[in-house]
């Protein structure tokens, strides 16, 4: 048995191990493949008896019965291979066998790879599904006063419109809130929803994150490129927040994408269509910024179209009690505990200014509940700065002159202690400090 030189060629060349071996199992050819998957070096066994060499091999016994052995796996070492085995046959007549290892480990850790590529996917596709939606529509958004139903009514009747949406309010008027049921209420409720808020973002930043970019576009960016949100949110309606932080610049590109309804990627060619809806946000006035050359008039009037600005909750009180009562509902189910505040309290809240509007609101009454172990807030369970409004408002509850000297008493005496210890012989110094009997120290410590 010969191989001729382009065999030997053609063999010395392949990825996967080779052996063959001649009819009374001698050894007649290894590969370099052979040799890498395992550690045999020619010398070693050419030539040779193959089960000398190699005790176990099954090559023998396809020789002899002339029957292929297919997917047979090794182990030798720390290496784990799969072998095929067939005999070579030559006019009728079994002249030899060859074996064929594929190393195992290839398989398996592209098979491993390809795993985690899956569960990967499985995460992002689930995520990607929480992001790309809009948690609340119209029914969460409480509005009992006439000045807020009146810009829900008009929110209601622009969703319907596929035209972009300027949102202006305070901070914590809720911005967001109408933006996701905007959507939800559109007919681009099955589309993704999209948030950035603008503000979180460099201006180079917020450049890629929303057109994305091509690989190598700049140092730095990501092998593959980065798809954008505008291509993202395809379909759907994309959210700016806080748009009057963007910088000018970017703010033509944003305008020529809205003209054109195409996007462009950083460092591409490509014109990729996109069909999106815009609600921008904004707690700042983008006409001062306007007239101050910050802000960019022709990107106004295109995003503007249809604007609604949402009334600060000092301009809509009759909200607050509704708002209240919800907030102490959502909560209260989640500690499986029904809290309500007392009179007091629901006076000074429905007074108060509420700087941070339905945001502060909801924090207040979440530390509130968090503050009382009963099942009424009162005064005392407030944030500070809300108790001395009350204070204020003469709304708080006045102690009388016996129980402030009462506690001015306790506090002093504690404070003594604190100095000279806590121990007996400790008190008997504070008591001689405050020139009272170490009886009536003990005393008023127990009321
Ligand atoms: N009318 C409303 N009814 C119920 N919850 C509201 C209402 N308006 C705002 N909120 C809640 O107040 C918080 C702040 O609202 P958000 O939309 O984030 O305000 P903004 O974007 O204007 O700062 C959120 O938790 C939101 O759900
Ligand atoms: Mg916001």
């Amino acid at each position: 048995m010969r191989m001729n030189y382009l065999e030997k060629k053609i063999f010395d060349a392949l990825y996967d191990g080779v052996l063959i071996a001649d009819q009374d199992t001698i050894v007649r050819y290894i590969n370099p493949a052979y040799t890498r998957i395992t550690k045999v070096e020619v010398d070693d066994i050419v030539g040779k008896p193959l089960l000398e060499v190699r005790p176990g091999a099954q090559l023998p016994s396809v020789i002899k019965s002339g029957k292929k052995l297919l997917r047979i796996p090794r182990k030798v070492g720390e290496v784990e291979y799969i072998v095929n085995m067939a005999p070579i046959i030559e006019q009728g007549e079994i002249i030899g066998g060859i074996s064929i290892l594929n190393e195992i480990n290839d398989i398996y850790k592209l098979t491993e790879a390809l795993n985690q590529s899956n569960m990967m996917i499985k995460k992002l596709e689930k995520y990607m599904k929480t992001m790309g939606k809009a948690k609340y529509t119209f029914e969460n958004i409480i509005s009992i006063d006439k000045n807020s139903l009146e810009t829900k009514n008009l929110a209601k009747r622009i969703a319907k419109k596929d035209s972009n949406v300027l949102i202006t309010g305070e901070s914590g008027t809720g911005k967001e809130l109408y933006a996701n049921a905007i959507h939800n209420a559109s007919d681009r409720q099955n589309g993704p929803f999209i948030a950035v808020n603008c503000a979180t973002f460099d201006s180079n930043l917020l450049e890629s994150e929303l057109f994305g970019y091509e690989e190598g576009a700049f140092t730095g960016a990501k092998k593959g490129g980065k798809i954008g949100l505008f291509e993202v949110a395809n379909g759907g309606t994309l959210f700016l927040d806080e748009i009057s932080e963007m910088n000018y610049g970017l703010q033509a590109k944003l305008l020529r994408t809205l003209q054109e309804n195409t996007i462009r990627r950083i460092g591409g060619l490509k014109e990729i269509p996109i069909d999106i809806r815009v609600i921008a946000a904004t707690n700042k006035s983008l006409e001062k910024m306007i007239e101050e050359n910050r802000f960019r008039k022709d990107l106004y009037y295109r995003i503007a179209v249809f604007p609604i600005n949402i009334y600060p909750l000092r301009d809509r009180r009759e909200d607050i009690k509704y708002l209240i009562e919800n907030f102490l509902d959502e909560m209260g189910r989640k500690i499986n505990r029904q809290v309500n505040v007392c009179e007091d309290v629901m006076k000074l809240l429905y007074s108060y200014g509420w700087p941070g509007n339905i945001r502060e609101l909801k924090n207040t009454i979440e530390f509130a509940i968090n503050m009382t172990d009963e099942d009424i807030i009162r005064q005392e369970h407030l944030p500070k700065i809300i108790q001395s409004e009350g204070v204020k408002k003469n709304l708080v509850k006045l102690k009388n002159l016996d129980e402030i000297i009462k506690e001015t008493e306790i506090a002093e005496i504690k404070k003594v202690i604190l100095i000279y210890g806590d121990t007996v012989e400790g008190k008997k110094k504070a008591a001689e400090a405050l020139g009272i009997s170490l009886a009536t120290l003990y005393n008023k410590l127990k009321q």
